[in-house]
């Protein structure tokens, strides 16, 4: 049994320690917003919070996060009532930064842990932690608004 804090809510959970985050979160816990894009920890489109720092989930033991908070997308809001969204996601919805949206949990996420720690990213700081998610659609220069805009 592991008890998962996942988005502020504890889970227990019978599942195997090595089976990764990711199948956890979309398979058992039915939260399809964090992506499966490579399954190798390359592209990112599987990034969460962990701790409020970005973290691979398709390559991460679900024994690795017992107990540790773990932030997905459905932590905040889903665009039905705008009062709920972060306002990453205010931003990003103000920019129309989204494409094909496949990426983009991941770059919300990252963004949201960016600023976090640097409340005023130049686009330097930007690239540097948004680069490593993949983005086929090449959203990159209005995530670079968007993030300037929220913060
Ligand atoms: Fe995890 Fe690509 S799916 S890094
Ligand atoms: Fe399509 Fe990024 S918006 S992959």
């Amino acid at each position: 049994m592991i008890t998962l804090l996942v988005n502020g809510a504890e889970h227990a959970l019978e599942v195997p320690g090595d089976m990764p985050l990711l199948w956890v979160l979309r398979d058992r816990l039915g939260l399809p917003g964090t992506k499966f894009g490579c399954g190798i920890g390359q592209c990112g489109a599987c990034t969460v919070l962990l701790d409020g720092t970005p973290a691979r989930s398709c390559v991460l033991p679900v024994s690795a996060v017992a107990g540790r908070p773990v932030t997905t997308i459905e932590a905040w809001g889903d665009g039905s009532d705008v009062t709920t969204l972060h306002p990453v996601q205010q931003a990003w919805i103000e920019g129309s930064v989204a494409q094909c949206g496949y990426c983009q949990s991941a770059q919300i996420l990252t963004a949201v842990a960016l600023l976090a720690e640097d409340p005023d990213p130049d686009d330097a700081a930007i690239d540097r932690a948004l680069g490593g998610v993949l983005c086929r659609c090449g959203t990159y220069p209005a995530i670079r608004r968007a993030v300037r805009r929220a913060a």
